[in-house]
């Protein structure tokens, strides 16, 4: 799960891959490389760690030439070391792979009993001894390319330079996007047209199987089955200029405060406020009809599904599912005739849920999604689409992708009540004007910034954090937990409260802070008798409530914040804020690195 980039241009080349690159570094930022062809010959430069350091290395030693290709990597097999970096190279080629070549152990053995030599841990090596195989035994590069990729199983994206040519790169992909850059005189490669957007915003996205031959006077592409074709160039909409923090330390923290302002472009799209009415994109699908709506996603965004299925059962009455994306289409799954399957994701190219999306389309549903990326595979994929307005999202935690998730699922929800007759319009009046009071709620929830920033520096001294909530607000404790546990790296479960006393409750004692998230609901009560479950047991319980919720939970609590009283079918929406924060002040206590943590990716486009 990695980013690409390749250039064949009129000027030095490494700098402008870096350009590219740090448009890329959400996609992994184990390591960074570039390779190029000066003189001919193929030279690299490649270091551990975030792109910083690849652009000091770059400063001591700089890399000529006016064609190159570059990487930004999430390491998979092989540690992040400069060794197992991209580009690999051979002396005759130079390669930058995303994905995985699953069957790389059977090609390293067969390419090593014909002499080549191994010198990385990856899997992508294997991409480099073959095509330089077939290059040796006489084949051109188009042709050694071409018979290389048909021996790889697995998903990848791979850009190929070629010694003595500087006017040639190759690009191929399988299940990891490729996009093709035209520029005056110069041509691209990228993982995506964002990454491209400083030189050109006329782009063709490569389709499953081709194969593109890049020379400065432009591109020849070649399907699957090696036949010339003709694919659509496009204007990308993606732009120009690199997002900043504003006066935020970090993007997270610039993108919680964001959300009163996203979240209302997006319901705004979708909640007309005169009409008091929601109005869908038009699309293929016809809510009025669909037998059963399947949701998929992974991480946050499966969370912003778990809450959907609350809505679309209890506003629309539509038998609802949801599913982690990589194990939906290994599980066998029945996708009923008439059913829609819903993908929601902020990028747009998480692989799991890609994967997913091709496996249900193949099973004959429908297929929706909630992207935030408008040019996104998946929004490409999909019979309708219903975009997020979240702006680009570059902290690795999702946060404004969230909110506005919901704010999507949740007009979703009225208007397949409304076309399936089983939501009155009084109802649909109030709930649009209620959705249209989330962003000015969202605005009073953070405002209790210093008293949460306060509370964690308690919660940084635990080492393992419970969050508890029913109903809508389960999937609220499942997000404080994934938030916490991915940027302070305390470890930290979500739990529906009635459960804890089938096993988790053991896990309390002083140290263990335990979160509770109960807006005054109908389940208020019950979640309460939970949290005195664990206060009787020593647990130190952190409250997140509104005011009356916090008049009638008693004094013995060990904190508490307050969010705003709101109509308990959106509580989610403010809720989430709290949770935000406390995971972003605790991270700011442990210095951790809260917008690249370690370990992780934004975009994880690897399965
Ligand atoms: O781009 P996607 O929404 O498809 O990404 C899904 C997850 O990888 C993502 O939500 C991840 O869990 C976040 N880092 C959580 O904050």
């Amino acid at each position: 799960m990695c980013g690409i980039v390749g250039i064949i241009g009129n000027e030095e080349a490494a700098p402008l891959i870096v350009e590219a690159l740090k448009r890329l570094e959400y996609r992994g930022y184990d390591s960074a490389g570039i390779a190029t062809l000066h003189d001919g010959q193929i030279d690299r430069r490649r270091a551990p760690g975030k792109l910083r350091n690849l652009g000091a290395l770059l400063g001591k030693d700089p890399l000529p030439g006016v064609i190159g290709i570059g990487h930004t990597r999430w390491a998979t097999h092989g540690a992040p070391t400069e060794n197992n970096a991209h580009p690999h190279a051979s002396d005759s080629v130079a390669v930058v792979h995303n994905g995985i070549i699953e069957n790389f152990r059977e090609l390293r053995d067969e390419l090593t009993a014909k002499g080549h030599v191994f010198a990385t841990e990856t899997d992508t090596e294997v991409t480099v001894h073959l095509v330089t195989e077939n290059l040796r035994r006489g084949m051109d590069p188009v042709a050694a390319a071409q018979a290389a990729v048909k021996r790889f199983d697995g998903a990848f994206a791979l850009v190929i330079m070629f010694r003595g040519d500087e006017d040639l790169l190759i690009g191929t992909r399988r299940g990891s996007p490729l996009a093709v850059g035209y520029g005056d005189g110069e041509m691209y490669f990228g993982s995506d047209a964002f990454a491209l957007a400083p030189f050109t915003n006329r782009v063709t996205y490569l389709e499953e199987g081709d194969l593109a031959v890049l020379r400065r006077s432009g591109a020849t592409i070649f399907d699957v089955k090696d036949n010339r074709v003709e694919r659509p160039i496009v204007l990308t909409q993606a732009g120009a200029a690199l997002v900043d923090k504003g006066n935020h330390r970090h993007f997270m923290a610039k993108e919680i405060y964001e959300q009163p302002e996203v979240l209302g472009h997006t319901v705004h799209a979708y909640v007309n406020g005169v009409t008091e009415s929601v109005a869908l994109p038009k699309s293929s699908i016809d809510w009025s009809a669909v037998t059963k709506l399947t949701m998929v996603a992974c991480g946050t965004s499966s969370i912003a599904t778990n809450i959907a299925q609350y809505w679309f059962e209890q506003l629309a009455q539509l038998p609802s599912g949801t599913d982690i994306a990589s194990e939906f289409r290994y599980r066998d799954t029945v996708l009923i005739p008439g059913g829609v399957s819903l993908f929601v994701s902020q990028s747009g190219e998480t692989a799991d849920t890609l994967a997913a999306l091709k496996h249900a389309r193949a099973a004959g549903q429908k297929i929706a999604s909630v992207v935030n990326v408008a040019e996104s595979s998946m929004a490409r994929e999909s019979d309708a689409v219903y975009p997020t307005h979240a702006g680009p999202e570059i902290g690795v935690a999702s946060t404004k992708a969230f909110v506005c998730q919901l704010g999507v699922l949740a007009s979703l929800a009225i208007a397949a009540g409304r076309a399936r007759g089983v939501l009155p319009r009084d109802a649909e009046i109030r709930l649009t004007r209620r959705l249209l009071e989330m962003p000015r709620l969202i605005g009073e929830a953070l405002k209790q910034e210093e008293i949460i920033a306060s509370i964690a520096q308690e919660i940084a001294k635990a080492r393992d954090v419970l969050f508890m909530g029913r109903g809508l607000s389960y999937p609220i404790a499942m997000e404080g937990a994934l938030k916490l546990k991915e940027i302070s790296y305390i470890h930290a479960e979500g739990y529906a409260a009635g459960e804890l006393k089938h096993g988790p409750i053991a896990l309390i004692d002083e140290n263990v802070p335990v979160i509770v998230i109960a807006p005054h609901d109908a389940l208020f009560e019950k979640t309460i008798s939970n949290m005195q479950e664990v206060m009787a047991r020593g647990g130190k319980v952190l409250l997140i409530s509104d005011k009356r919720g916090h008049e009638l939970a008693g004094d013995n609590v060990w904190m508490r914040i307050e969010i705003p009283e709101c109509d308990p079918v959106f509580a989610p929406l403010v809720s989430a804020v709290p949770v935000q924060l406390l995971a972003y002040y605790t991270a700011l206590a442990k210095g951790t690195d809260v917008d690249q943590p370690r370990n992780l990716a934004k975009s994880v486009t690897v399965e």
